[in-house]
């Protein structure tokens, strides 16, 4: 028997993607099962797993991981390098029953710096993560957020208008 015949082999792609006008994807990533809206752009080695929410004109950069139960608003820009978590190991292994997985929500206008981690919260509009960050808990003030875990160095006016 050739050894080859052994590989459960899986190729990355695109697989029930549901997407709006205007849709960038730069191959190879892997995304099923999510939902896009207008004007959103996808780099190269994403993976985006089924039931993830993402609105319209929101960016998603190289090597970010967005895992089931995370949903993203729109004019979000989301870094590289950014992981998404919604299992804990809370039992002191992977739950591999996904009921006791976790939800995350980012609201709009949310940028997460290049090599954030996620844990499974809540985030509210305007808010900026520092690269490298830990988000473990819910942000609910718009701000600038950074370290691990998470600490709001600098609140942000959302009306406020670039100079
Ligand atoms: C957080 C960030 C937005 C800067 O915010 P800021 O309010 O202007 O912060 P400052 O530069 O004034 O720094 C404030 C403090 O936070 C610290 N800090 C800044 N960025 C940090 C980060 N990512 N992680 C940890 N600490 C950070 C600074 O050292 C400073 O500490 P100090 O007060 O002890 O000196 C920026 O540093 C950042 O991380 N941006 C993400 C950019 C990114 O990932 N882009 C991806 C596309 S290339």
């Amino acid at each position: 028997m050739n050894i080859m015949d052994n590989i459960r082999k899986f190729q990355a792609g695109l697989k029930d993607v549901t997407h709006g006008a205007n849709f960038t994807i730069v191959e190879p990533s892997n995304m099923y099962g999510c939902v896009l809206g207008d004007d959103c752009f996808v780099g190269p080695f994403v993976e985006i797993q089924r039931s993830v929410n993402i609105g319209d004109r929101t960016r998603i950069q190289s090597h970010t991981f967005i895992c089931e139960l995370v949903n993203i608003g729109s004019d979000c820009f989301i870094a590289h390098g950014v992981m998404f978590i919604n299992d804990l190991f809370e039992f002191g292994h992977p739950n591999t029953d996904p009921e006791l997985w976790r939800e995350t929500h980012i609201g709009d206008n949310v940028s997460i710096g290049s090599n954030a981690t996620i844990l499974p919260v809540k985030v509210c509009s305007n808010v900026v993560i520092g690269a490298g960050a830990v988000v473990t808990k819910d942000i609910d003030k718009p701000g600038i957020y950074v370290g691990n875990p998470a600490r709001l160095v600098r609140e942000i006016d959302p009306e406020a208008k670039a100079g």
